[in-house]
C-alpha cells in the first residue's frame, strides 16, 4: 500500500479537490484505494455523499477500542472506500501529541490498513502541528497542492525544513501547482521558477470552473466531465505522480 497524504500549512489552496480526484483515478485504473478524510470540516466526505461520522469517534480508534476498518464505508464509485472525517477530528491534534508513542501508535493505525488497499489517500486539514508531524510520519509521500505564488512557495519551504530539521527523506515530499491561472504574471514566473526543481512536478492543475462544480455533482471531474481540460490535467498530474510514488 502506498499512502499519499495531501499536506499544506494554508487552506484552500487544492488539497481535497487533490485528494478526491487522484485518488479517484487511481480507482478508475483498477487499483483498491480508501480516502481517509482527516480533516474536521469532512469535505472529502462531503463530495463522496459520506456521513461524516466514524463508529464510536476517533479516540477510540487511537486507545484500540475499536477498529479503523469498521468505520469504512463504499462509496458510490467501483473500488473507492473512505474513512469519514468526523467532527471529533477538532480534537485530534491533543489526541495526537508530539510524543513518540503517540506518532508510532497513529502509524500503527495507518499500517493495519496494509494489504487492504494499493493506495491510501489522506486529506489532511491545514496547520502544522503533532498531527501533520504524525502523518509526515506515517505517509510514504507527503503531497503539496501549491499555488504558484510568493506566500505559498513560502509553504512549501517551511515544510521543506520541517523535512530537513526532522531527518526526514526529502524525496518523500512533492508538490505540484495548483489553482493555476496562466494569465497571471506571478504564477508564471513562479512556475517558470520551479519547473526544473526536483520535488515539483511539471504538470499542474489550472484554475478551472469544471473543479468548482464539484460541489454541486458530489463527484470527481473525471466522473462527470472525462473529457474535460481539468479531468485531463487531473490524469497527467496522476500519471507523472504515479510514477514519482512508486519509484
Ligand atoms: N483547480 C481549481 N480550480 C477552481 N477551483 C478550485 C480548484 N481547486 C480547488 N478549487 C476550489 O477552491 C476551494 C478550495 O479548494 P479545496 O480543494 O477544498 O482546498 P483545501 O482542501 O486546500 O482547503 C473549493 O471551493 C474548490 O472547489
Ligand atoms: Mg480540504
Amino acid at each position: 500500500m502506498t499512502t499519499i497524504a495531501l499536506y499544506n500549512i494554508k487552506g484552500g489552496v487544492g488539497k481535497t479537490a487533490g485528494c478526491v480526484n487522484l485518488a479517484y483515478l487511481a480507482a478508475e485504473e483498477g487499483k483498491k484505494v480508501l480516502i481517509w478524510d482527516l480533516d474536521p470540516q469532512g469535505s472529502a466526505s462531503f463530495y463522496f455523499s459520506v456521513e461524516a461520522k466514524l463508529k464510536g469517534g476517533i479516540k477510540k480508534l487511537l486507545t484500540g477500542e475499536s477498529q479503523l476498518d469498521a468505520s469504512i464505508q463504499a462509496t458510490e464509485f467501483e473500488n473507492l472506500w473512505m474513512l469519514p472525517a468526523d467532527f471529533g477530528n477538532r480534537h485530534l491534534d491533543v489526541l495526537v501529541d508530539s510524543t513518540k508513542q503517540s506518532k508510532k501508535k497513529f502509524k500503527s493505525l495507518v499500517g493495519s490498513l496494509q494489504g487492504e488497499f494499493d493506495y491510501l489517500f489522506i486529506d489532511c486539514p491545514p496547520g502544522i502541528g503533532p498531527l501533520s508531524e504524525a502523518i509526515f510520519a506515517a505517509a510514504d509521500y507527503v503531497v503539496l497542492p501549491t499555488i504558484p505564488t510568493t506566500l505559498s512557495i513560502r509553504t512549501y519551504e517551511m515544510a521543506q525544513q520541517f523535512f530537513e530539521e526532522n531527518q526526514l527523506d526529502p524525496s518523500r515530499l512533492i508538490a505540484f501547482f495548483s489553482m493555476v491561472d496562466i494569465r497571471k504574471n506571478l504564477h508564471n514566473e513562479v512556475i517558470g521558477k520551479y519547473y526544473k526543481h526536483k520535488q515539483f512536478l511539471r504538470n499542474y492543475v489550472p484554475y478551472l470552473s469544471t473543479v468548482e462544480k464539484m460541489g454541486s455533482k458530489l463527484a470527481p471531474v473525471a466522473w462527470f466531465a472525462p473529457s474535460s481540460y481539468a479531468a485531463q490535467c487531473f490524469r497527467e498530474v496522476w500519471k507523472e505522480l504515479k510514477k514519482k510514488t512508486s519509484a
